[in-house]
Formats: structure tokens, C-alpha cells, sequence
């Protein structure tokens, strides 16, 4: 198990380009289990999560390969009857699983998904839309265990936007006999993405983009090549970095499009920040101020992901700020590990009370979570003094090489092996 050394206290300076999207290419290789043949995913990162949803397609008799950047994913033969192994708790994407499953045979049996711990994190939504389209639920042992003799298109209505949900509802309802609507669906990028890739397949999918999706269901879907999207949070993860640590930086191929809302919170904190036709440049020259109140929303609002980053930030800002966390139920542990730094933060269950003006010290600390574990890295690069950050696989779930990436920016680290138990 390896940890990663900062020496901090460096402003930033640089370029660096960013990788492919955890959350669009997920959902696009459960979905090649939809077609009968072969699917390219070009830019596809290199990630664990990516290599734990590859072994879980092996498992259903895909074969899986890489060239260089790119995933090849042939599902030629897929095994009807698989039981995925407990594999499937290391990622929440192999909940999506459940509708490429059975969109393809009918069936599907794996056990319940994992994922970052950051609340409640339920599967109801899922399992609602898939039963609205036929799909009968067993009680097999604390497993989902789905059948469903014919899938058949239906209305839809979500509670509550999940993006999740909304990619298993869209992978059965590309099968599924006649029209289904999808009403109160997500409308994250990579919704947009898996709707894209799907349709280049050969799906037809109506109102893209937007809170209601159409699906006229059934036809087979071909194979295809796909250029996977950049990533959003990581492109997200290093401008705040840039508006934490000060400094200049170009984050090449950055998804402008898509980052408005971090964008716009970089700019209320001082920093300047332009998007350009190839990616987003961004200037911060002194220290960052604070926001009176931030609260994460569903896109196009600020990501949750990114929330435990915009916090470190804000330790440093000239005064008092506040987040609210409205996606998820626990997502504050980062807080704790700010504080072993320096950092003065006081949290109930929703909202964050940063108090600011904090001059961060270098402590050992430790990533529970991918995006809290990013953020403690750029927590690392603010602070004065040396940090450890150990539990790096967490991070490795979703940042390609966050060590190789804050290099190119300027930032003094490396990645030790084996176990840090002092600075
Ligand atoms: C996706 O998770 C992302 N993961 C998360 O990113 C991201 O934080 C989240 O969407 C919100 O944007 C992937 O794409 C792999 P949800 P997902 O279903 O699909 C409740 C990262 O760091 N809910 O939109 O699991 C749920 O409890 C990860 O890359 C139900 O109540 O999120 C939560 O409060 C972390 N019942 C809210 O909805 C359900 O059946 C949003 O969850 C499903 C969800």
C-alpha cells in the first residue's frame, strides 16, 4: 500500500492534461455487454475502478483487452447464467450491471454494489424502474437476483434524480419491447454520454440532455468506437487546487462545457478563469475569498464530488464560509482530516462552517474516499511543511496518477510504496 508525500506551500504553475471520465466510461462498459460484438472506448483512463469493471465483464464472458488508451471490450459471448462473484462491492457503477444484464438475456444475479462511503447510498430508484419495465426481484440471499421473460417498455417517474438509477432504467429500456419514458431522470454529463454512446450503437433515444428521456425499444445494437469524454471532477479537482495554492495553470481538453458552475464559484473566490477553445486557463494571485453559502445540487448546479475539495480551498479564504451537502448523507470526513492539519471546521449532518484565514500544517492523514482523498493532496500543496496521505488506492480509483498530474503543475510530491505510519 503506498502513500503520497507532499512538500507544501507551493503555488502552482503549468500545464496538464486531463485524463478520460471515470463516470462516463463506467457506465459505457456496462453497456457493451448490449451488443453483439465489439465496442472501442478511446480515452478510456487508467483507473482501478475501470479494472475492476473489466474483470467483472470477464466474469460475464466479455473478452476485455487494452491498446494503449484504448478499452476493447468484445461481448460476442456473453454467459447467460453468471453469478458475479463479491467483486462487484468494490465499484457502485456494477449496480448498472443489473439493466446491461438483462437488456441482453433476461436475467441478472449480483450482489449488492459498493462505492465510496459518503451516506446512504440505497438501490430502491433502481430497482423501482426496472420493475415498472417487467422485471421480477427475488429474495436470494441478500443478492439481486432480476428476471424478466420479456422486458417491456412502460412510464417511468424518479423520485429523485440518480444518476445511477437512470443509466439501469436506460439499459433495459434499449431492449425492451415498445416505448419507455423516463420522466425526473438525471441530467449529468454522463447521462448525455451513455445516451450518445448508446445511439451511435444504434438506440434511439429521444430528449437528450434533458429531465425526460424516450426509448423506442428492441432493435440489436452494433458495435462501435467511442472517444470517451474528459473527466469533469478531475478537471474540477485541479482548478481548485490552482485557486487554493495560487498560481497559473492550463488544464488541457478540460470539458469547458460542462464546469460552469466550478468555474463560476473559482471566479466568486478571486481567481481568474477562462475557457479556451482547447481547455480552461486559470490565474489565482492571492488568497481565495470566502462564499457565504455553497450548496452542492444535482448538474448543472456544483458536484457533490467536488465539495470536499472547494472545502480545503476554503480554509484558506480571508473569512468564514459555509457548504451545504444536499446529494449525499455522510460526506464530511474529509473535515476530520483538515483538522489534524490545522483547518477549523465545524459540521453538522448538511452544512460545513469553514472559519478561513487557516494556515495549513503538513500532518499524516488519511484518504477514506476518492474525492475527500483528493482534496487532502491539495491540502498537502496549501500547507506549510511536509504531508503524508496514506490510503492512495482510494484515489487511484478515479485519478489516473494525481502524483504525475500535480507534477506537471509544479507541486513538490512523489508516491512512496508500502505503509507510511509517520511523516
Ligand atoms: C453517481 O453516483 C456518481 N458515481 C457519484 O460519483 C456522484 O457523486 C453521484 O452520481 C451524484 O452526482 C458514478 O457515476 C459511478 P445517485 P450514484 O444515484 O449514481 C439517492 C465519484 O466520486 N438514491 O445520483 O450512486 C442516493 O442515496 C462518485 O466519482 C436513492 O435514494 O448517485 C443519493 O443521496 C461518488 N435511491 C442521491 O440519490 C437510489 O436507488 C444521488 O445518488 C439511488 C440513489
Amino acid at each position: 500500500m503506498s502513500s503520497i508525500i507532499v512538500q507544501g506551500r507551493t503555488s502552482l504553475k503549468g500545464s496538464v492534461k486531463i485524463q478520460g471520465s471515470k463516470n462516463a466510461v463506467l457506465p459505457m462498459m456496462a453497456a457493451a455487454i448490449l451488443i453483439d460484438g465489439v465496442c472501442r472506448l478511446d480515452n478510456c483512463p487508467h483507473i482501478s475502478d475501470v479494472e475492476d469493471m473489466a474483470g467483472l465483464l470477464r466474469q460475464a464472458g466479455c473478452v476485455v483487452t487494452r491498446e494503449d488508451n484504448a478499452l476493447i471490450i468484445d461481448a460476442t459471448r456473453i454467459k447467460e447464467d453468471v453469478r458475479f462473484d463479491e467483486s462487484v462491492a468494490r465499484i457502485r457503477s456494477s449496480v448498472i450491471l443489473l439493466g446491461a444484464m438483462l437488456g441482453r438475456c433476461g436475467r441478472a444475479d449480483l450482489c449488492y454494489p459498493g462505492g465510496c462511503i459518503i451516506g446512504r447510498r440505497p438501490v430502491d430508484f433502481h430497482t423501482m424502474a426496472l420493475e415498472r419495465l417487467g422485471v421480477t426481484f427475488s429474495e436470494c440471499s441478500g443478492r439481486l437476483c432480476a428476471e424478466a421473460s420479456k422486458l417491456q417498455g412502460n412510464s417511468v417517474y424518479f423520485p429523485f434524480p440518480s444518476v445511477g438509477a437512470t443509466q439501469n432504467a436506460l439499459l433495459a429500456a434499449v431492449r425492451a419491447h415498445g416505448v419507455t419514458r423516463l420522466v425526473g431522470c438525471a441530467r449529468e454529463p454522463e447521462i448525455t454520454a451513455l445516451c450518445l454512446f448508446l445511439k451511435r450503437a444504434g438506440a434511439k433515444i429521444g430528449g437528450v440532455g434533458t429531465g425526460e428521456l424516450t426509448i423506442e425499444g428492441g432493435d440489436s445494437l452494433k458495435g462501435i468506437r467511442y472517444d470517451v469524454e474528459a473527466d469533469r471532477i478531475v478537471a474540477g479537482t485541479y482548478l481548485l487546487a490552482v485557486a487554493g495554492a495560487g498560481g497559473e495553470a492550463f488544464l488541457k481538453k478540460a470539458p469547458v462545457s460542462q464546469m460552469n458552475s466550478v468555474m463560476e464559484v473559482c471566479r466568486q473566490m478571486g481567481a481568474s478563469v477562462e475557457a479556451e477553445e482547447e481547455g480552461i486557463h486559470i490565474r489565482a494571485k492571492h488568497s481565495p475569498r470566502p462564499v457565504s453559502m455553497l450548496e452542492t445540487q444535482v448538474y448543472p448546479g456544483f458536484p457533490t464530488d467536488l465539495q470536499s475539495p472547494v472545502m480545503t480551498v476554503l480554509t484558506k479564504a480571508g473569512g468564514p464560509s459555509r457548504l451545504r451537502e444536499t446529494i449525499f448523507t455522510n460526506r464530511f470526513h474529509t473535515a476530520g482530516e483538515l483538522r489534524k492539519m490545522g483547518a477549523r471546521i465545524h459540521c453538522s449532518q448538511r452544512d460545513a462552517w469553514i472559519r478561513g484565514n487557516d494556515r495549513l500544517t503538513g500532518a499524516l492523514v488519511e484518504a477514506r474516499e476518492l474525492r475527500g482523498g483528493a482534496a487532502l493532496v491539495m491540502a498537502g500543496i496549501m500547507a506549510e511543511g511536509r504531508t503524508c496521505i496514506t490510503g492512495c488506492r482510494y484515489i487511484a480509483r478515479g485519478y489516473e496518477n494525481i502524483v504525475r498530474d500535480f507534477r506537471c503543475l509544479g507541486a513538490v510530491i512523489e508516491e512512496r510504496p508500502g505503509k507510511a505510519d509517520h511523516l
